[in-house]
């Protein structure tokens, strides 16, 4: 179960020393990646304890940087504070296939099955 968050509690971590963000909902603790961060850390301090999500969105970061920031994870907001506003869609294709098994990695079996049984029709009208 993730801890959760009021506003409030995530505002009050703003300064270097413990630094909470708010994105889509979520609550991120970047204290230690502040000095780590490619996009420096003045970005994150200026956005600290509140709800960065359409900034985040708009820069529009990596899969990379999604799979990053799930190190960074703490929490939720409380139901009462959520925003449940849909992320960008460079936010949910790629939060969400990091997210799930890569189930549309590679061939399915079934378009294996149907070339092979193409292939075998075309052996045997060949061959006949
Ligand atoms: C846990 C949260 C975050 C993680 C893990 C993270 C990670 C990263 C990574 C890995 C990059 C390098 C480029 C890429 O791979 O996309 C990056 C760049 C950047 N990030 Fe973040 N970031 C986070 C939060 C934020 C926030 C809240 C902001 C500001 C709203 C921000 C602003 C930027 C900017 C401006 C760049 C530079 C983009 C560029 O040079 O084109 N990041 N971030």
């Amino acid at each position: 179960m993730s801890k959760l968050f009021t506003k409030s509690e995530v505002a009050s971590c703003n300064a270097k020393e413990k630094t909470l963000i708010i994105l889509h909902d979520k609550v991120y603790d970047v204290t230690r990646f502040l000095n780590e961060h490619p996009g420096g850390e003045e970005i994150l301090l200026d956005h600290a304890g509140k709800d960065s999500s359409e900034d985040f969105d708009d820069i529009g970061h990596s899969s990379d940087a999604f799979e990053l920031m799930k190190n960074y994870l703490v929490g939720e907001l409380v139901a009462s504070e959520r925003t449940y506003k849909t992320p960008k869609q460079s936010w949910s294709t790629t939060y969400v296939k990091s997210q799930t098994n890569k189930k549309d990695e590679g061939m399915s079996p079934t378009v294996m099955l149907a070339g092979l049984v193409v292939l075998l029709a075309v052996a045997y009208f060949l061959y006949l």
